[in-house]
């Protein structure tokens, strides 16, 4: 099977929900297409669907784990026959005038300000993997071989990253690419799906230590993330 690969420095720009077979919405069962200079990656995390390229008739059946690479201005629709759980991220070409902004901009200064409060208490990767190791049957099996104290040092310095850079600088760009490739089916096959699991335990950790967290800085949070978490989940 070819895996489909988005090509390299493309700046993320916004998702959809995670639809099923209900809630797909009508318009991508119809003849559509994304404007010029937007790509976008279709996530199949559960069942199946097909993808049907209208340009050139090819009609591919996607099952999950698996994702589509949708190019800018090709007519295309998907078909639903079945149970399934999809999701889209869309990107978009860098130009002059938006080139460093991405949509979890706005959010960096809270969010930063928000993870030093957390980062303070010197526990935040600690009861981070706590979490995550419990919320799904999934997840224990990934990390069976781990040694978990450069786990935690890892894990607290890329979020700390990922916090304190824009997914447009070129060293974040970097590290982001590489843990792609350190996540994807090719190396610990981390299921896309796995990452809404990831982001909901990262937040409830923040709840945990953030003395100051409200909704409106779980909003920020989420925002400021989903950027990077494209950046890995589109590398699959
Ligand atoms: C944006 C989200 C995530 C970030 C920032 C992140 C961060 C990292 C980092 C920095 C490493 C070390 C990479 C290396 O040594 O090259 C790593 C390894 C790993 N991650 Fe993630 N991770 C994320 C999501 C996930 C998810 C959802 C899973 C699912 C279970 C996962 C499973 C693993 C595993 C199995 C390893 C290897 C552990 C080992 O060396 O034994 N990660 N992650």
């Amino acid at each position: 099977m070819m895996i489909e690969r988005l090509p390299q420095g493309l700046v993320p720009g916004g998702s959809s929900l995670t639809f099923n077979e209900e809630t797909i919405p009508d318009a991508l069962k119809a003849e559509h297409k994304l404007a010029a200079g937007r790509w976008g990656v279709l996530h199949v995390f559960d069942g199946q669907l097909h993808y049907v390229n209208l340009e050139t008739g090819a009609e591919r059946a996607v099952s999950a784990p698996d994702l589509v690479v949708i190019p800018p201005q090709l007519p295309h629709r998907v078909s639903i026959n079945g149970p399934v759980q999809c999701h889209i991220d869309f990107f978009r070409e860098p130009d002059a005038d938006h080139a460093m902004r991405t949509p979890g901009e706005f959010a960096g200064e809270d969010v930063r300000r928000s993870f030093d409060r957390c980062d303070a208490t010197g526990g935040f990767a600690e009861i981070f993997y706590n979490l995550f190791l419990d919320s799904s049957p999934e997840v224990p099996g990934y990390f069976a071989d781990t040694d978990f104290d450069e786990q935690r040092r890892v894990l607290r310095d890329s979020v700390h990253m990922m916090v304190t850079h824009d997914v447009s600088e070129p060293r974040m760009r970097e590290m982001l690419d590489q843990l792609g490739r350190a996540h994807n089916r090719e190396a610990h096959n981390v299921l896309p799906r796995l990452y809404e699991l990831w982001l909901d335990c990262v937040c409830e950790t923040a709840t945990l230590l953030d003395s100051e967290w409200d909704a409106d800085l779980e909003r920020k949070w989420r925002v400021h993330l989903r950027p990077g978490l494209q950046i890995i989940m589109a590398a699959y």
